[in-house]
């Protein structure tokens, strides 16, 4: 039987199938959106780039930058020398590759959700004078392909460090480095631990190696 009268309004089937139709369509959305969520990204993925001042997705931290004492001791415990790619997860203002490029001459690639940090970043490198050799990416870290980073610097929070940690792990290459401010990796013991005492507290800064 026709579902549909002569006036083109549905009859009760046609409007019964119809909901049974928009429900369909809602599961069949949610799933993708449920998915679009889970799935691992690129480095520079297009979907999680926002115009700037916005954040794709609230931060998992909010910014407090690195003194420069501290950055300077992350710097010198990861050993880094030109060759290097340092990758900061959860840039701010571009501090830490600005000065591994300016100070160690490697080069950099910062990260960070909010876009006006990001504009920053670039304008304080181009101050800097290392706009040619570092990079600052508006996405998530969580999606950040970290293959060819050889340093990664943190200053995070404990449970973020902790849900970085299986990433961390399995995206570096053997040789790697990882030095974070004030918090650790959890179960995952680091090679070094130094303080740095600053006017307003102790700072600590850890580092990992990831086994040749
Ligand atoms: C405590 S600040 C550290 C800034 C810089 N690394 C430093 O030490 O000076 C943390 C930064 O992480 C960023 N952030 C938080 N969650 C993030 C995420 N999921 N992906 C990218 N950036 C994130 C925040 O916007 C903030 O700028």
């Amino acid at each position: 039987m026709n579902s549909r009268s002569a006036g083109g309004s549905l009859t009760p089937e046609g409007t019964r199938g119809g909901a049974a139709t928009t429900l369909l369509l809602a599961v069949a959305v949610a799933v993708t959106a449920a998915c679009a969520q889970v799935a691992p990204g690129p480095t520079s993925a297009p979907a999680t780039s926002a115009p700037s001042g916005q954040s794709v997705r609230v931060p998992d931290v909010i910014w407090v930058p690195s003194d420069v004492a501290v950055v300077m001791k992350m710097l010198e415990m990861a050993q880094v020398k030109p060759g290097d790619v340092v990758y900061d997860l959860g840039s701010g203002d571009g501090r830490i590759v600005i000065l591994a490029a300016q100070k160690f001459g490697a080069r950099g690639v910062g990260v960070d959700l909010n876009g006006d940090l990001v504009q920053q970043s670039r304008e304080n490198a181009v101050k800097a004078g290392v706009a040619d050799r570092v990079t600052f990416l508006q996405q998530d870290l969580f999606l950040t392909d970290l293959s060819e980073a050889t340093v990664v610097t943190l200053y995070l929070f404990p449970d973020v460090n902790r849900r970085l940690m299986p990433k961390l792990r399995r995206e570096l290459r053997p040789g790697s480095r990882i030095v974070s401010h004030d918090y650790d990796l959890g179960d995952w013991p680091p090679e070094k631990t130094v303080e740095v005492a600053l006017p307003d507290r102790a700072h600590y800064v850890y580092f990992w190696r990831i086994a040749p």
